[in-house]
């Protein structure tokens, strides 16, 4: 089982870890792990675009507003002002990277800006519906052409190193690298760096509907907390309101951009109402209301009457504005027989993202020395109770450059790692009975949707708590008895982050945000961080 020393280990190859590996590249050697594919994360799926002031009507303070008012004052104002300041800077570094951004549609425009909703003003830059593979794309051919930067895919990040594991213990939690399971090898591997830097993005897979991909299934978050690292407000988990409702395709989103550029949100035909908007009725600014409410007015429609699900319809639009700006739906949906310029489509809500995690601060460091997160996998302050839309790859692009300008600051400081334990695989066998995670897999999946939803209450919490502890026991004897695998090592992580979920849900005494339990309808009056310490 090979030990390989770098200078700085990045897991993780979206816009967080890759923006990270660019920087450091300029004086250092990175590797950057992925567990699948180098596209594999959810960075690659984006579709609305990017935040940013870049109009000379918008300002920096209306940016910071908005945030804080979908945030419902959870957020770390300071943070927020320095995400916001940073990206103008952001969107020129990447537009240098060759990320083909929209131009502006009148004179003197340089980008187009569409607007989504709880933003005040046009601020969102694009490339057309599909920014998220433009930047992946650009990103990726940024590190492949950089000789200080080794991109190693197929490589499961299980556990942090930490100072518990080096040949003489010293309590100190130094994080000295990672023990990944490489799935070309089937073994474990050691990788150690002075610095380490969890970019693993989101735990949208907890639940049984997410518009996330496959591999969102919160390692960042478990591996962080097993290692020693505190998470905050883990119970503030977005559901997006329009994922498309379809029997075969069950994750494909629809960009809040379509109620942006004027879609509106419809009762299907055959009930009371049908046809009719009914966004007007729970908030005044109807379709771009924060993504909270208007994934709570769905639900509650679809509760009320019955349904599978609402229509989204921009077919009252011009069809050519319709195909040119969304152009990547227009296809995929005509596929399945829905042409988007004549018909609505069926959307319902759907997990999207992961508001929680690992805390850092300004310059992405964790708790832990030596180890930096940037991204999904954290809580920096920006998003408080309720992410505004397309804030979290800008959040990615502004914590990867300053956990890398931070490492290349103080790297004199970092010390150089201690000798440590390769990986024991000596006690265990094969597993036995697969079925066992998978069932696994399924069924927190299940009770999360069910019992953590878009609506909760304390009874609902405490089912999915015990179903948690029963499972707990399953799943810690399997994974300490048989050989690791890439779907064991995910269960081990869904599960934990179920956990921290859930507690942090049942900590929290009030309706803030994402977190709506029928319980506590109120906002009590002080906005406080749910904080879990290991
Ligand atoms: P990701 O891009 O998710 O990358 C995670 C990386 O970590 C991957 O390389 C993965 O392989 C690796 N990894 C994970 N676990 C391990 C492990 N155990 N070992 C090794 N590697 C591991 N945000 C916006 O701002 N604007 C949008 O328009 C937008 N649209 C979205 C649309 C969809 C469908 C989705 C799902 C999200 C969207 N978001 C959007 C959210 C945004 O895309 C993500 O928050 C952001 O891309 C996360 O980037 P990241 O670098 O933190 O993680
Ligand atoms: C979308 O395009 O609706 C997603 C934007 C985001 O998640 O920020």
């Amino acid at each position: 089982m090979p030990t390989t020393t770098h200078d700085v280990i990045i897991i993780g190859s979206g816009a967080a870890g890759l923006t990270a590996a660019i920087n450091l590249a300029q004086d250092r050697k990175v590797v950057v792990l992925a567990k699948g594919a180098l596209d594999g994360g959810s960075t690659n799926w984006a579709q609305g675009g990017i935040a940013a002031v870049l109009d000379a009507g918008d300002s920096f303070q209306a940016h910071v507003d908005d945030t804080m008012v979908a945030g419902a004052g959870l957020n770390d104002r300071a943070t927020v002002e320095f995400v916001v300041s940073e990206a103008p800077a952001a969107i020129d570094r990447l537009a240098a990277l060759g990320v083909p951004f929209n131009a502006g549609e009148d004179f003197g425009d340089r980008w187009h800006l569409t607007r989504e909703g709880g933003h005040s003003h046009r601020r969102i830059v694009h490339v057309d519906d599909a920014t998220g593979h433009a930047v992946q794309v650009a990103l990726l051919k940024a590190a492949r052409a950089n000789p200080n930067i080794t991109l190693v895919e197929d490589m499961v990040a299980l556990d942090l190193i930490t100072s518990r594991h080096g040949e003489r213990y010293s309590g100190d939690g130094h994080v000295w690298g990672v023990y990944a399971f490489n799935k070309k090898t089937k073994h474990v591997d050691a990788l150690l760096g002075r610095a380490t830097i969890l970019c693993t993005g989101g735990a949208g897979r907890t639940y049984l509907f997410s518009t996330a991909p496959r591999g969102a299934t919160g390692d960042g978050i478990a591996m962080a907390w097993r290692a020693g690292c505190r998470v905050s407000n883990m119970e503030m988990n977005q559901f997006h309101p329009t994922c498309l409702y379809n029997l075969e395709v069950k994750n494909f989103l629809i960009t809040e951009a379509v109620r942006g550029e004027g879609g509106h949100l419809k009762l299907p035909p055959g009930v009371p109402g049908g046809g009719e908007r009914f966004m007007p009725r729970f908030d005044p600014r109807e379709e771009l209301a924060p993504r909270d409410i208007v994934a709570r007015a769905i639900d509650h429609e679809i509760k009320r009457l019955g349904l599978d699900y609402v229509h989204l319809d921009i077919s009252h639009k011009e069809p050519e504005f319709v195909k040119h700006h969304f152009p990547t739906i227009y296809a995929r949906l005509l596929d399945l027989d829905i042409d988007i310029t004549k018909e609505p489509i069926p959307v319902v809500p759907a997990q999207h993202y992961t508001c929680g995690g690992v805390i850092i601060d300004l310059d992405g460091r964790t708790d832990l020395p030596g180890l930096y997160a940037a991204g999904e996998v954290t809580e920096s302050g920006l998003h408080g109770a309720n992410r505004l839309a397309s804030n979290s790859l800008l959040e990615c692009f502004v914590f990867g450059e300053a956990a890398a300008q931070h490492i290349r600051a103080h790297w004199d400081s970092l010390p150089l790692p201690p000798p440590i334990r390769p990986w024991d695989e000596s006690r265990v066998t094969n597993g036995d009975e697969e079925v066992i995670v998978q069932h696994n897999w399924k069924e927190i999946r299940r009770f999360m949707w069910d019992y953590v939803g878009i609506v909760r209450t304390t009874k609902r919490l405490e089912r999915a708590q015990h179903r948690i502890d029963l499972l707990a026991r399953e799943v810690d004897d399997y994974y300490g008895n048989f050989r690791v695998t890439p779907d064991l090592i995910e269960l081990r992580n869904l599960l934990e982050v179920a956990r921290l979920v859930v507690r942090s849900a049942l900590h929290r005494k009030e309706s803030r945000g994402l977190h709506y339990t029928l319980d506590y309808l109120d906002m009590l009056p002080d906005a406080i961080d749910t904080v879990l310490s290991p």
